[in-house]
């Protein structure tokens, strides 16, 4: 009996929830939310669209009873207050910190030997923050954060090229927030070098609008946005159910690996059943290596906010 717990029935984990039974990678998706009945009224709608999307997975709801999550095989944290307009994804930290510590307290007494990803913003820091409460080893706690943003930068790619967003192909590192590195350097587009079909210019112009990509949504809708990010995190949960291999930029714990240490940051990874299964280091050059070290500071001073709530 396989089964997926999504923390925080809101826009991205109802999204989550969705995305992951209909690729049908678990026998039951949990849906928990602290509102009384609001994640058992989404599971229920969601599960009344089995016949009609075709897949079998149960959705299920509970209002904070952790005990209906128990044996969970992947449990991820979406609960949690979004950005409203004027808001960066730091200024949410007081309030997603403590509760990310209080639903990773009961995910673990249920899930002992569950994997943790998480999406609550800002999401690095919450990611450690998930990291210190849980006390797993780190290849079984992440963040979600890079399969987004590249998501975002591939579509922009493929408007800007009018070629298919499946062919695009890139690597993003760093933070989620503005200091993110894309790295064009690593992009292609059906196997081309994307600089031998894009000018200097307009990918500078692509890289800005993919960092202000969050931010974007935002001003257009008020709160951020939750189709991708539900995607994005359900195809990391797919690749873990899986055990596929997949390589992915991943919110992941650093010792030592590009010079950083005692950090949650955005490399790539291969994930599979065991989380984190490797930290795939590039041969960044001396800028990419730059912009890395100046998000990880980033990171770093928001990480710093932690020890002062
Ligand atoms: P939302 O407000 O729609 O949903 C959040 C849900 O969390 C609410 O239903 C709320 O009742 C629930 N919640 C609050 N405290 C809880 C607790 N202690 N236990 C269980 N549930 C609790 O917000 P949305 O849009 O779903 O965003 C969720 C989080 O994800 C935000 O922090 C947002 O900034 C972040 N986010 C992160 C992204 C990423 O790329 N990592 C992308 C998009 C959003
Ligand atoms: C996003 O990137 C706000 O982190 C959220 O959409």
């Amino acid at each position: 009996m396989s089964k997926v717990t999504v923390v925080g029935a809101g826009n991205v984990g109802a999204t989550v929830a969705e995305c992951v039974a209909r690729a049908e990678v678990a026998n039951e998706v949990v849906l928990v939310d602290i509102k009384e009945n609001f994640a058992e009224g989404k599971a229920l709608d969601q599960w009344q669209t089995s016949p009609v999307n075709y897949f079998d997975t149960l959705i299920t709801g509970s209002t904070n009873d952790y005990s209906k999550t128990a044996g969970s095989d992947v449990v991820v944290i979406t609960s949690g207050i979004p950005r409203k307009p004027g808001m960066s994804r730091d200024d949410l930290i007081a309030t997603n910190a403590k509760i990310v510590e209080s639903v990773t307290q009961n995910v673990i007494a249920h899930s002992p030997d569950c994997i943790i990803i998480v999406v609550s913003n800002p999401l690095d820091v919450m990611t450690y923050q998930a990291y210190l409460t849980a006390q797993f080893p780190s290849n079984r706690v992440m963040g979600m954060a890079g399969v987004l943003d590249t998501a975002r930068y591939r579509s922009f790619l493929a408007m800007e090229l009018n070629v298919s967003p499946k062919d695009i192909q890139a690597v993003l590192m760093g933070g989620h927030g503005d200091t993110m590195v894309p790295l064009p350097r690593y992009t292609t587009v059906g196997g081309i070098p994307v600089t031998e079909l894009v000018s200097e210019k307009r990918i500078d112009e692509i890289v800005e609008r993919t960092k202000n990509g969050g931010g974007e949504i935002v001003k257009l809708l008020g709160t951020s946005g939750w189709y991708a990010p539900g995607a994005a995190a359900a195809q990391m949960v797919e690749a873990i159910m899986k055990d596929s291999k997949r390589i992915f930029p991943v919110c992941a714990y650093l010792s030592g690996e590009y010079g950083i240490n005692d950090l949650y940051l955005g490399v790539p990874v291969v994930l599979g059943r065991n989380g984190i299964e490797k930290i795939i280091e590039l041969q960044l050059n001396e800028s990419e290596m730059a912009l890395l070290n100046e998000s990880a500071d980033a990171v770093r001073s928001v990480c710093a906010v932690l020890d002062t709530l």
